[in-house]
């Protein structure tokens, strides 16, 4: 089977083209197109949602022509399409070119939790970065997703049984790193340039919080760490004449890092001993970072060797049509395009 896939969720226009079936228990990418408007959103210092659409109507048609025109297929089984959570506008945008492609075309249309689709990128097996290339994702298994909206664990029993364990309070894992980059006056978004920033400071210099360790469950909450960040910010510069120095900037970019990735690890961890998973699939824009993913396999592989972790490749951890289309061969049903409506607040079942 082979499924178009288009993600317009946010400031991404993407489209790409997977093959696959549920039985193989992986996909094949087979194209992948993306046009994103974070230039624009760079100058502005975060999305804004009328700019983002706009970018996505100039662009959603090119993007698909160019994720098909990458294959040597002519045609597709059927189209998947993201039609939640996100920005109501970005959403219709794909839901509606999605629609009227599957009605003049008269093509199967699956509509996908964007959600899911981040979790289904570590389908895409031989792109993943996985510890070992031969290994298949087994049965339970934690998907840890964290994004610029979502901090999310979800329990996955098998294909289509999922438990929601818990989630983020208020800020989002990307979303204390696009705020806290905005204090340090780094570009937007945050998660990359603190990454960068990191690479040069010192993690021990600051002891910020980890609001919610020691909770009883598997929420999260960023927003404490955000304040604690802010107020070390005007120490510092009350102490060098409203200015923060390139090694402070280095500094907590460090430090903040660290005490993320530490809440992140902690909790995964708890999850993935008490449903005692033989699998751990991380998903979203954050797992893009570096030492997030080392940090995961080097705690895992000392604490729960027998636990396997799966990280998509860079490319498919942030917003892409790849995840979407891999979601849709596995939950691939059909529903007719009449049927289909966008949902900004859509979340797990
Ligand atoms: O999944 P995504 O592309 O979009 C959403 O669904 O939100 O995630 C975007 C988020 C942003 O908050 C961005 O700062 C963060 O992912 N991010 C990172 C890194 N790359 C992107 N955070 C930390 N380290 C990175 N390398
Ligand atoms: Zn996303």
């Amino acid at each position: 089977m082979k499924i178009l896939g288009i993600e317009t969720s946010c400031d991404e226009t993407a489209a790409a083209i997977i093959e696959g079936g549920k039985s193989d228990n992986k996909v094949t990418l087979l194209s992948n197109a993306i046009s994103s408007s974070l230039v624009l959103h760079s100058q502005t210092g975060g999305i804004i949602p009328e700019i983002a659409a706009r970018e996505q109507v100039k662009f959603i048609i090119p993007v698909i022509e160019k994720a098909l025109k990458d294959t040597d297929i002519k045609t597709v089984d059927a189209i998947a399409v993201t039609v939640g959570p996100g920005l109501i506008g970005s959403l219709l945008v794909g839901v509606e070119t999605a629609k009227t492609l599957a009605y003049v075309f008269n093509k199967p249309i699956i509509p996908v939790n964007h959600l899911f689709g981040h979790i289904y990128a570590n389908f895409i097996s031989e792109k993943s970065e996985i510890r070992n290339p031969k290994s298949e994702i087994k049965f339970p298994a934690i998907a840890l997703i964290v994004s610029g909206g979502h901090t999310d664990l979800v329990l996955m029993k098998r294909h289509g049984k999922t438990k929601w364990l818990g989630g983020t309070r208020d800020d989002a894992a990307g979303e204390a790193f696009d705020k806290i980059g905005r204090l340090l006056g780094l570009p937007y978004p945050g998660g990359p340039a603190i990454e960068r920033a990191a690479t040069l400071g010192n993690p021990k210099r600051f002891n910020f919080p980890k609001p919610l360790i020691d909770s009883n469950d598997f929420d999260f909450s960023f927003s404490g760490l955000k304040t604690a960040v802010f107020r070390e910010i005007l120490k510092l510069r009350e102490n060098n004449n409203g200015k923060l120095t390139q090694k402070d900037i280095q500094d907590i970019s460090a430090c903040l890092q660290k005490t993320i990735i530490d809440i992140l690890i902690y909790k995964t961890l708890k999850a993935a001993k008490k449903y005692k998973v033989k699998s751990i699939l991380l998903g979203g824009g954050v797992a893009a970072n570096q030492k997030l993913k080392e940090e995961l396999i080097f705690n895992t592989k000392y604490q729960i060797p027998n636990t396997e972790i799966f990280i998509p490749q860079k490319f498919l951890c942030t917003d892409n049509g790849a995840m979407i289309a891999a979601a849709g061969v596995f939950y691939f049903k059909e529903v007719q395009w009449q049927k289909i409506t966008a949902d900004p607040e859509l979340y797990f079942d």
